[in-house]
């Protein structure tokens, strides 16, 4: 398995800066990182230069999205106390591990990732034969591996990337982690652990490596947590040990589904800038209010008095995702008794969007007010990424025989 249980309280996430979120970003990803925030040791950060390998030829549009997009999270109820929220770049180990990390890994593992050929062929007009788009997936490996996240929430199509994060973390543990001499510096890690544990440990590992049992291998990884007395690296040589490998430098993260979001946008298609059907996240009450009154309905109602199918209804959608199965039955039985009318029925709607909206607006409000605290807030998240990117990138150099000390 080649992981690292207390690795499994991280969690990271990212996002790319091209624009101001909707409401399908609110509950397809940041409605989950509210909650995941209050569960784990969270990192949330604004994924730059990821935008720049589509967006070299327009740099505007990042620089203006960051800080919008930080105060979207802010709003939505992101938590800067229990999250660390940071711009990546900001944080340079990231580039750093990508560069290392670039040196061993097979082109083709990053040609074969499917979405390479996918998103070359959507966007068409720019031209993404660039090394950066090769590259990117591997950038998101470097990523999640800075921060030895266990735990990664994606949506389905980005379930490959974590993949081959797994992969590469591999293939870094297998080609370092098996340094000189490992065998001796992990019997004399054992010593360390005192005499009851040390024996302890050797049950475990021999019952787990000669009869397979699974229960030793959760034992011993909680026995090794529990230990004080040992080093980080030590730790991690008796990691490996117990499973039989070298030491594990970059545990291999996990991804953490989030269901695909139903949120559909005003014309029933998924809600998606590129469809230009979407309700900002914080958009004026008055907008929302005239978007919503004006999206299409069932075109068999031309009247009122025509009865319609909500079947046939992009509203009816959105009835799934707002209304209450009183509300909801009262719409399906007006709409097919022609009892309602279209503006009577999306009323519920408007409501109970305006009631989502109410308090993100008003916290993005004293933001947007004020600049510095937003700046603080940042600042802040990228100390506290950086002192964990340090120490991850002080090992990977020195696994690799790169510390000249
Ligand atoms: N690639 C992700 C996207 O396009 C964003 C991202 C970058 C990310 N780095 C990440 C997500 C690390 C999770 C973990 O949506
Ligand atoms: Fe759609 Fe409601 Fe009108 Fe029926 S009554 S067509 S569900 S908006």
């Amino acid at each position: 398995m080649n992981t690292v249980p207390s690795q499994h309280q991280r969690v990271l996430s990212g996002m790319r800066p091209t624009g101001k979120l909707h409401l399908g970003h609110y509950h397809g990803v940041l409605k989950n990182w509210v909650q995941l925030q209050h569960e784990y040791d969270c990192f949330f950060f604004v994924a730059d230069w990821h935008a720049l390998t589509t967006e070299y030829d327009n740099t505007g549009i990042i620089a203006n999205s960051v800080w919008d997009m930080v105060i979207d999270w802010l709003a939505a109820g992101v938590n800067p106390g229990s999250a660390k929220i940071f711009i990546q770049s900001q944080v340079p180990e990231h580039a750093e591990l990508h560069l290392l990390l670039s040196m061993m890994t097979p082109l083709g593992w990053l040609e074969r990732v499917p979405t390479y050929k996918d998103q070359q062929e959507k966007l068409k007009e720019k031209d993404l034969a660039t090394y950066g788009f090769l590259g990117y997936p591997l950038l998101q490996s470097a990523d999640i591996l800075t921060y030895k996240s266990g735990l990664v929430p994606v949506g389905e199509d980005q379930v490959v990337h974590i993949e081959l994060t797994r992969e590469i973390a591999r293939r870094f543990n297998h080609l370092y982690g098996r340094e000189p001499g490992f065998e001796e510096k992990a019997e004399a890690a054992v010593k360390k652990m005192g005499k009851k544990n040390a024996k302890l440990y050797k049950e475990l590992r021999k019952k787990y490596q000669e009869q397979g049992e699974d229960e030793a291998l959760k034992t011993a990884r909680a026995l090794l947590e529990s230990q004080q007395n040992i080093t980080l690296s030590d730790r991690e040589r008796l990691f490996g040990f117990l499973e039989g490998g070298g030491r594990i430098i970059l545990p291999e993260p996990q991804p953490l589904l989030t269901k695909a979001s139903k949120m559909p946008g005003l014309d029933g298609q998924k809600m998606s800038k590129s469809y230009g059907n979407t309700i900002g996240l914080r958009e004026v009450p008055a907008e929302v209010e005239k978007k919503l009154r004006t999206m299409p309905t069932d075109p068999a109602r031309v009247r009122k008095t025509d009865p319609g199918d909500p079947q046939n209804c992009p509203v009816w959608q959105l009835h799934e995702v707002y209304s209450t199965d009183e509300v909801k039955g009262w719409a399906q039985q007006g709409c097919r008794s022609a009892g309602i009318g279209c503006i009577d029925c999306k009323q519920p709607i408007i409501d109970e969007v305006l009631k989502e909206q109410a308090p993100m607006r008003e916290r993005a409000e004293e933001y947007t007010n004020n600049q510095n605290l937003v700046r603080s807030i940042i600042n802040e998240g990228a100390e506290q990424a950086r002192e964990v990117a340090r120490k991850t990138l002080e090992e990977v150099r020195q696994s690799m025989g790169l510390e000249y000390r």
